[in-house]
């Protein structure tokens, strides 16, 4: 074997609520987000294809954990939908969604799979988005009661637990890029939205200490290693500097280190958009920070000095230009660079900066587009790319588990092909393919045997 894991090593698929479960309007559930957005707007999603079924793994979960299990999946973490377990503003509890999440963990620990759950994955029931979503600080304290019901209903067998799936995706898709609803570009908007969800992060970390639970909680924070074009220019890496406080730090900081970067809030300061910050804010994010961190790495930042004065409305982009690269890989599907050194500079920047809290990687994973070109004639994807990717990833984390970092887990996103916000499936990452035209009939790709021995030996 020429790369052992730490015994103990979590080998593990994830997904969410939204991008799997589909059953929309089952077992009462009220609406999300994403199905108000498709009903007004179906066409900015790939094909049309919306949130009511995705994989439908409300349904045809058993089949899901025994398949995910037959792969080697030994963690699963996924989501609970807000939409699912909460009917309205006032927290009436829904029993039949209580229920669903008793049966899926129930039944992924019945089958020696780990239940991790994040309670909160891009999907705020509509109730609270027509009130302004997290633009009004009530809804930090809405889902702080949200997390107290999971906790109290599911922490008996859950122990591991998050709080938001990549937070900082909020603000900066919703209310900059435009790319999840409300879909406007306002970066006041963006920094408030920013503020409240950390808040509505710090405030349920506090139910889950006075919950008793003996688990643990963090957050999923997607990190992307910012790399400026010449390390030798002070305004190169200064345009690095600023979109590492950004996408990175505004989240990390005050999640691991209870209080925000310095620098973030003289930036925010400067642009006149720093968030208002209510008495006893300052105590409660500082009181309240996380036992752990989910890691999502997909794809590194590029960043340049700007060469010419930007006008147009985005923040970060007044700071900075992206570069190229010969030799630059890319996802040609996703349009995203691989870059697998990040991984490793990730475990060094949370060893060296961040007290060496203990992480593991929440996702990482390549989507393929129109992946059926490679399925062999048994009808099983020959999914090769996939593997190597998987491999060239793990070096670098082994190598940085060499070198002390405490990363306890790899979770491949994902486990089956799902549902993607505005991609539908354009994308598919999964071990397990699922053919959505033919009643989401599950089956193993080549890379789901080959994860099944890497988990099962520990290495490859
Ligand atoms: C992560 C998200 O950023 O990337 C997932 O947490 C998402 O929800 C995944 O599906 C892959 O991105 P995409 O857009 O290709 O589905």
């Amino acid at each position: 074997m020429d790369y052992q894991f730490p015994e103990g090593f979590l080998w593990g698929g994830a997904s969410s609520g939204p991008q799997s479960e589909g059953g929309s309007t089952e077992g009462d559930r009220v609406m999300s987000e994403w199905d108000y957005w498709f009903s007004k707007e179906p066409e900015r999603f790939y094909r049309q294809v919306g949130p009511s079924v995705t994989s439908d793994f409300y349904h045809k979960y058993p089949e899901y954990i025994e398949k995910m299990k037959a792969a080697g999946v030994k963690s699963y973490r996924t989501s609970i939908q807000w939409s699912r377990v909460i009917r309205d503003c006032d927290g009436t509890v829904n029993e039949d969604g209580i229920q669903f999440y008793n049966q899926v963990i129930d039944e992924l620990i019945r089958n020696g799979i780990e239940p991790m759950m994040c309670l909160h994955h891009f999907d705020l029931p509509l109730y609270w988005v027509e009130k302004g979503g997290f633009e009004n600080r009530e809804t930090a304290y809405a889902f702080a009661r949200f997390a107290a019901v999971c906790f109290g209903r599911f922490g008996d067998r859950v122990k591991y637990w998050t709080t938001f799936n990549e937070p900082v995706i909020i603000p900066e898709t919703g209310y900059l890029y435009q790319r999840h609803y409300p879909a406007v570009c306002d970066a006041g908007k963006a920094a408030a939205v920013g503020y409240h969800v950390q808040l509505a992060s710090s405030l349920a970390v506090a139910e889950f200490r006075k919950s008793g639970c003996d688990g643990k909680i963090g957050i999923i924070i997607n990190l992307t290693p910012t790399y400026c074009e010449n390390p030798e220019k002070a305004e190169d890496r200064r345009a690095a500097e600023i979109l590492d406080l950004i996408f990175n730090r505004s989240f990390l900081d005050p999640s691991v280190k209870g209080e925000y970067p310095v620098e973030l809030k003289e930036l925010l300061e400067a642009e006149g958009i720093l968030p208002e910050v209510s008495e006893g804010d300052r105590e409660m994010i500082r009181e309240n920070t996380v036992d752990y961190l989910g890691v999502n790495y997909y794809h590194p930042r590029r960043a340049k000095a700007r060469t010419t004065v930007y006008e147009g409305p985005l923040m970060p982009e007044k700071y900075y230009e992206p570069y190229e690269f010969e030799g630059q890989k890319m996802n040609t599907s996703r349009g995203w660079e691989i870059y697998e050194p990040a991984i490793y500079d990730i475990a060094m920047n949370l060893k060296e900066n961040y007290g060496n809290i203990p992480w593991y990687i929440s996702e990482n994973g390549m989507g393929i587009q129109d992946e059926e070109q490679f399925m062999g004639a048994d009808g099983m994807v020959e999914d090769d790319y996939r593997i190597e990717f998987i491999k060239e990833h793990l070096t670098y984390l082994h190598k940085a588990i060499e070198e002390g970092c405490n990363c306890f887990g790899y979770h491949l996103w994902s486990p089956f092909d799902c549902w993607s916000w505005t991609n539908a499936y354009k994308n598919r990452y999964g071990l397990l393919r699922v053919d959505i035209y033919d009643g989401c009939k599950i089956t193993m790709k080549k890379s789901a045997h080959w994860f099944r021995k890497l988990s099962e030996n520990n290495g490859f």
